[in-house]
């Protein structure tokens, strides 16, 4: 498919990270929940390596309260970067340098959290017209299976915004934005969105693909975002922003189109799911996996005797 019209490169990403992260108090009272450890990295760690390894430079995280420990991570570290190497721990130096030359950081307030179509809104001076990514922190992607690159490539072959779809379990479908979709012959992963609709019940569901928290979007979001009220919950709904981009031509900067991820997610939004997260991640490491694996198999052993 050749492009007739070249498009401005995707090179930004925002990271919404001013969450409460209620359901993980009193671990969130003086942390960020983003700070959490997924084995033995920040989630956020994953998530900026991700925007990174899909050749976003640029990293704009919308923050609020209590979120100074987020700066500092991705900051040099001068005290203890001065001890590890004065005692020459060459591998825990490297591990602590490693957040820092990522990417190009930079914060910005939420100020009143109104949602996430709110988050977003706050980033529109410093996207200044260029499409960009949106990535959400509780859902980590297995590096070994890009979503990112291939939504960038589709929005930069059909222009107009990409949401990352995932089919659920009808059960499951009133936790996630969900999509409306027709086929649209760019490719079996690639699909055409005429509708999306935030946490419907199973029974008002269009489909059971669900948006998970990966989004390159049109600047011309910022302008619907402005228009749209409140909704789910009483906040201004990303998804809601992206059905009125769906009725809108690509001349207006509309139309959506899903890219189906069918590669391993974990969401750390949740306590279980964290917990599962960790389990699977701790179980995969080479250095950690083969020890932990063991000591799983024989304690899911013992647990089923009981
Ligand atoms: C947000 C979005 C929702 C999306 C989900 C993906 O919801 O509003 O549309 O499906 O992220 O993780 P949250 O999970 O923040 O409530």
């Amino acid at each position: 498919m050749t492009t007739t019209n070249p498009r401005l490169p995707v090179t930004k990403a925002v990271v919404p990270a001013a969450g409460l992260g209620t359901r993980f108090l009193p671990a969130t009272k003086a942390t960020p929940k983003e700070m959490l450890p997924v084995v033995d990295k920040p989630a956020i760690q994953y998530v900026v390596e991700e925007a990174a390894a899909a050749g976003l430079s640029d990293i704009l995280m919308v923050t609020g309260r209590n979120k100074r420990a987020l700066e500092d991570h991705f900051d040099r570290a001068y005290e203890l970067e001065e001890l590890l190497s004065r005692k020459g721990d060459v591998d825990k130096l490297r591990r602590v340098r490693e957040s820092v030359s990522l990417a190009n950081m930079h914060y910005v307030r939420q100020g009143d959290p109104k949602g996430l179509g709110h988050a977003v809104l706050v980033a529109e001076q410093h996207v200044a017209g260029q499409p960009f990514a949106v990535l959400l922190g509780d859902d980590l992607i297995d590096p070994r299976d890009p979503l990112l690159s291939r939504m960038i490539e589709v929005q930069q072959e059909l222009g107009g915004s990409v949401v990352a779809l995932m089919e659920v379990d009808p059960a499951q479908i009133h936790l996630y934005g969900c999509a409306a979709v027709e086929a649209n012959g760019f490719g079996p992963d690639v699909f055409h969105i005429t509708d999306l609709v935030e946490k419907p019940e199973r029974a008002d569901a269009p489909s059971n693909y669900a948006v998970i928290g990966r989004y390159v979007l049109d600047p011309a979001v910022f302008e619907v975002l402005k228009k749209t009220e409140p909704g789910r919950g009483g906040e201004i709904q990303l998804t809601d922003a992206l059905r009125t981009l769906a009725t809108l031509s690509l001349a207006e900067g509309g139309q959506v189109h899903g890219v189906l991820f069918e590669g391993r997610r974990y969401d750390t939004g949740d306590r279980a799911d964290y917990l599962r997260s960790i389990v699977r991640l701790a179980s995969e490491r080479e250095d950690l996996g083969p020890d932990f694996r063991s000591w799983l198999r024989e304690f899911v052993s013992s647990e089923m005797q009981d």
